[in-house]
């Protein structure tokens, strides 16, 4: 589905003449712009850009990422802010749609994951988003306001759960037909956020009309986010574990109406430390391109919650979804092409060992490409090792590790990387200060052979004492 505008550059430059393919090629590379995942992304005037738990519509082609401004580093409502942008990487602040003095009931609350969408009847854009009051999750409710403008100042209409359906987090999605859904989650007699509600909106998506049932019954998913692609509906959403990351998951219907699939695992254990928020269809001249936005959460300092983008394969035809993490990829917005830096997985399927491995769980299991298989040291044993040789002396550009997490008892781990190019004389690269969750991606340079991890602590945020057991779900060592 993605054009790899790398191949089809240098397949182009094999041709004899420079024909006028190669010339719009070009300009379709230089309209491209590189998504960097993990760092602070800034506005245009240079403010780190607050549009957290949000979405992105496009306007003729311009495109506005309406979000929650997390500035004052809390969960209270301070603004829902909108940002314009032709290229999906430049954003130019443009207003705040809805503030505080919108509304007496907005003064002291939390508003969270804003959804537009337009009504091409009324002509309004509509925004629902998740209410509570400021001080908890209690009241479990959906707000809705509206405006004649995408970036416009909203009217709004006011908080309640719909059908009287406890509501928190939420999406909602229109159809290629106009029609209009929302899915939260809700309580489906078993507990808060246990099963996910689905519902349609009214002509003017101003209100629920149908409860149409519950989806993912009592899975207790959350950060709900939906595609269509090839006929086909496609709903990702996490687990349920505050601001941690966790395994995101997938379930498909040929109709909203369902019925669903069973939930299958996308990406990896911490969906790359990020939670699911929103997919953006970019559909361009040449292909339809899928972007999973990801919220990479900070509890200490929600402000400097980052955003992770990533390019989402769906496939319609078979009802199957993947998540690759990408430290940088390209995007044309134009066109819609993706392309990749040229890197190698030098870890994949070489040979493995570790300092102990539990049975059934060999170390092998740590770079076999996938995700869900890991390798697991014999015991409670820190620290412990687990080791790869290349075959032969690799530079390597890129670290990256899959950890074990477990929800409630989410952990960061304090780790060492070594590196040797005769497996004997070892260089360290000190990575027992990292605080990040669930997944690492470490940028070095270095060229070696052998290349060891050795897991050194795991520390609970809930416990003192680790009672983790050493694991690693998957190691990529990129090089060119
Ligand atoms: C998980 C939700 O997905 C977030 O939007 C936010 O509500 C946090 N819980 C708050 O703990």
């Amino acid at each position: 589905m993605f054009v790899n505008t790398t191949k089809l550059l240098l397949a182009l430059c094999s041709l004899p003449l420079v024909s006028a393919a190669s010339v719009y090629a070009d300009r379709a590379e230089l309209a491209s712009v590189t998504i960097n995942n993990g760092p602070v992304w800034y506005d245009t005037t240079g403010g780190t850009i607050q549009a957290h738990g949000g979405s992105i519509i496009k306007v003729d082609s311009t495109y506005y990422w309406i979000g929650e401004d997390k500035l004052h580093d809390s969960a209270t409502f301070r603004n829902v802010v909108c940002y314009s942008s032709s290229d999906l990487k430049n954003w130019k602040w443009v207003s705040y749609p809805l503030k505080p003095s919108s509304h007496t009931e907005l003064a002291s609350s939390k508003i969270e994951r804003p959804k537009v969408i337009y009504n091409q009847t009324t002509g309004k854009y509509v925004m629902w988003m998740h209410y509570e009051n400021a001080t908890d999750y209690s009241l479990g409710r959906v707000a809705v306001a509206s405006s004649n403008s995408v970036c416009g100042s909203y009217t709004y209409h006011g908080s309640f759960r719909p059908l009287g359906y406890e509501s928190r987090d939420m999406t909602v999605f229109k159809d290629e037909d106009g029609s209009a859904y929302l899915m939260s989650a809700s309580n489906s007699g078993t507990g808060t956020n246990g099963s996910l509600a689905s519902f349609k909106l009214t002509n003017d998506y101003l209100n629920v009309s149908t409860f149409i049932g519950w989806v993912a019954k009592d899975g207790h998913r959350e950060a709900p986010a939906i595609a269509r692609q090839g006929g086909r509906y496609f709903l990702i959403t996490s687990g349920a574990s505050g601001w941690y990351p966790n395994q995101a998951k997938y379930m498909t219907a040929t109709s909203m109406n369902g019925p669903w699939s069973a939930a299958q695992n996308l990406g990896n254990s911490s969906t790359f430390y990020s939670q699911s928020n929103f997919i953006l269809p970019v559909q361009g001249t040449s292909a339809t391109t899928y972007i999973y936005m990801g919220d990479r959460w900070n509890s200490s300092r929600l402000g400097d919650s980052r955003y992770i983008w990533l390019p989402l394969t769906l496939n319609g035809a078979n009802g199957t979804a993947a998540l690759e993490w990408r430290s940088r990829w390209n995007i044309d917005a134009v066109t819609g092409a993706v392309s990749y830096p040229n890197l190698v997985n030098h870890a994949l399927g070489r040979a493995a060992t570790a300092s102990s491995s539990a049975s059934g769980f060999a170390a092998s299991r740590a770079n076999d490409g996938n995700y869900q298989a890991e390798w697991k040291a014999s015991g409670v044993t820190w620290p412990s090792w687990w080791q790869v040789d290349l075959g032969a002396t690799r530079n390597i550009q890129e670290v990256d590790i899959s950890w074990f997490l477990y929800n409630g008892s989410e952990a960061y781990h304090q780790y060492r990387i070594e590196y040797s190019t005769n497996g004997t004389a070892w260089t360290t690269i000190d990575r027992t200060t990292n605080k990040t969750y669930g997944f690492t991606t470490d940028a070095v340079n270095f060229n070696a052979r052998y290349v060891r991890i050795v897991l050194v602590n795991a520390v609970l945020w809930n416990n003192p004492n680790n009672w983790y057991t050493p694991i690693l779900y998957e190691v990529q060592l990129l090089g060119g």
